[in-house]
């Protein structure tokens, strides 16, 4: 951990959850790349190819952290290979009620039901076009809005990819966040192979993925991995926050960070066999070059990291990258 988050840590972590988020980001904003080269950050390369796509290194910052896109030249300058920006809906909204975050940190955990507050998708592509310079890789997570129903939602998924046409490298169709109601249905064959197909055909020529939870039965996460293939979709995202809970955790929504690791890592394996040739991004629990490194062994293209990054710091990410063996990436 480097010093400067070892003396922001205490202050951030006796704030309210989102309150300290929302000031984090705010400085990372501010303080863009000289900050982060201060929190550790640094160029390391580990390339790798991911549908077709050139990471600078295979360790990406995962959605959600950064749902409108403000502090691009920090996440670059942090080490990330590359960055997903979301999830956007094509209208702004408010997201859920608060509270609505929570760090258990005696079990390596976040909790959240934000219910996607962000300012749109066309606000997001605006700025990120400004910011984004040669070389980056920017994934741009969509979802619906909380009033369209499931019925409409491809139309939602279309509008979000229209309006981030031109700033992203590719998509993630997020049907996975416990946080809005209905949307998990999405990841039944019936709606994800129409969806997928509908939103495929909008993507035209850039990777399309979606991006699953981890709460789905066997069953289910192979009818999801056969609309991916059928559907024409590049590849799998996984997974998702949960809404399984280790003891003595309580709350309403998704629970993220080291209890979702084993389960992870599991549903990497299993999509690894049913897809053996999609490119797969494993996320979920990943907190150190080790757990980066096995995922990588068990067939993930890439991995993202969220939790991890509230919890050990923004020096995390150079460590994990400096701590891959070279030749998995
Ligand atoms: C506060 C918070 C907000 C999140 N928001 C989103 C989101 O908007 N879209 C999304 O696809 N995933 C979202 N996620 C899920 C993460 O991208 C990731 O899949 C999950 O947290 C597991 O990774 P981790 O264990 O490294 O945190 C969010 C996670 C957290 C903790």
């Amino acid at each position: 951990m480097s010093l400067l988050y070892r003396c922001m840590k205490p202050l951030l972590f006796r704030m309210d959850a989102e309150r300290a988020h929302e000031l984090a980001l705010a400085t990372a904003r501010r303080g863009g790349g000289l900050l982060a080269r201060l929190m550790g950050g640094k160029g390391l390369t580990r390339p790798v190819e991911l549908a077709g796509l050139k990471l600078k290194n295979p360790v990406g910052l995962a959605a959600g952290f950064d749902k409108n896109g403000v502090a691009l030249p920090f996440w670059r300058a942090l080490g990330f290979g590359f960055f997903e920006f979301g999830t956007v809906t094509p209208r702004p909204q408010p997201g859920n009620d608060k509270p609505r975050m929570w760090r258990f940190p005696e079990h390596g955990a976040l909790g959240n039901r934000l219910g996607f507050p962000n300012e749109g998708a066309a606000a997001l592509a605006k700025r990120l076009l400004r910011k984004r310079t040669d070389g980056d890789v920017l994934g741009i997570n969509l979802g619906r809005n909380k009033d369209t129903p499931n019925e409409r939602a491809a139309e939602d998924y279309v509008a979000a990819l229209e309006a981030t046409r031109e700033v992203a490298d590719y998509w993630a169709v997020n049907v996975s966040s416990p946080n809005t109601p209905g949307l998990r249905e999405l990841q039944s064959r019936d709606f994800l192979t129409d969806l997928l197909a509908r939103v495929r055909d909008a993507a035209a020529q850039k990777p399309l993925f979606v991006k699953l939870a981890p709460d789905l039965d066997d069953a289910q996460l192979l009818d999801a991995a056969a609309a991916v293939r059928d559907s024409g979709c590049a590849g799998v995202i996984a997974t998702n926050t949960t809404l399984a809970r280790p003891e003595g955790v309580s709350f309403e929504g998704g629970l993220s960070g080291r209890p979702l690791a084993a389960r992870s890592r599991e549903v990497l394996r299993k999509l690894r066999e049913a897809l053996p040739d999609a490119p797969l991004i494993s996320v979920g629990g990943v907190g150190g070059p080790e757990e980066a490194q096995a995922r990588l062994d068990a067939g993930a293209t890439a991995v993202q990291v969220y939790s991890a990054l509230v919890l050990e710091g923004p020096a995390l990410i150079r460590r994990i990258v400096a701590g891959l063996s070279p030749g998995s990436a």
